[in-house]
């Protein structure tokens, strides 16, 4: 596919318009002589964001945002679902662009192939089913899963998706800029698949900092099989890898 410039492409949810001029977006920001205000400094005038949170996707993201994410930054979530994850963050004061192959119809971009200029995010979200589906998971009626991972199992979910994404987010992500990766452990056949693990290995492999790592404990209880065999699992991951420099 052909890859088009960033700003072309720019998308805010919900048909919001960008407030900031696009001559001083950071593409082409005029040089300053004040010292930018990072996103972690000012998070520090705020509450302290920490790295275990119970309850939903928003308000951990919501938090991720205060941390990581500067005035003006580029944010792609390239999964972006329902977009529940952006329920409780102002997402105004950054340029949110939002593709999903099926709940985005007029960004029905593949995560492996983005429309994308390299090294032109500062943001790489992906969040992409992350249960195998020969069965039927719970979480499908909601994001209709095994319509994107019909027949895969759990290495070709972590191959074909997650890799994917990263090596698309590697190529896009400017310097330094970060590759949220969101995450649940599976039983596979009877035994466990340590995704977060697979996950913090391979996005090793591709280049990256694994600069921080948030538990997200759900306060929904997870499915109940006839005979337990490992512990109910009701938390879930999000990494957070920064780009080394090439
Ligand atoms: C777990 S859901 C994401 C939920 C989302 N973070 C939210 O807040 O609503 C996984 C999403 O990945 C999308 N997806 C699956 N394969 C994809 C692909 N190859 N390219 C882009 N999106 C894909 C699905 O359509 C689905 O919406």
């Amino acid at each position: 596919m052909k890859k088009q410039k960033v700003r072309k492409n720019k998308q805010q949810i919900s048909g919001r318009t960008s407030r900031k001029n696009p001559t001083t977006s950071i593409l082409s920001s005029p040089p300053t002589t004040k010292k930018p205000s990072t996103a972690a400094s000012t998070a520090s005038s705020k509450e302290k964001v920490y790295t275990a949170h119970k309850g939903d996707n928003a308000k951990l993201i919501r938090n991720v945002c205060e941390l990581y994410v500067k005035d003006g930054d580029y944010v792609a979530d390239v999964t972006f679902g329902k977009g529940s994850f952006w329920r409780s963050t102002d997402a105004s004061r950054f340029n949110l662009m939002a593709s999903d192959i099926l709940s985005c119809k007029d960004k029905p971009y593949d995560l492996t192939d983005l429309p994308y200029d390299d090294a032109s995010l500062d943001h790489f979200v992906l969040d992409p089913p992350y249960m195998h589906t020969p069965g039927k998971p719970m979480v499908d009626k909601r994001y209709r899963n095994s319509e994107t991972t019909r027949a895969m199992y759990h290495g070709d979910i972590m191959s074909k998706l997650y890799a994917g994404g990263m090596i698309e987010s590697r190529r896009t992500l400017k310097n330094r800029g970060m590759l949220w990766v969101k995450c649940q452990d599976e039983i596979q056949s009877g035994k466990q698949v340590w995704s977060h693990i697979e996950l913090y290995n391979m996005a090793l492999a591709f280049g990256f900092y694994a600069k921080d790592m948030f538990v997200l404990l759900s306060n929904s209880q997870p499915p109940v099989q006839a005979q337990q065999q490992h512990a109910r699992r009701n938390h879930s991951y999000l990494w957070i890898f920064e780009k080394k420099p090439q």
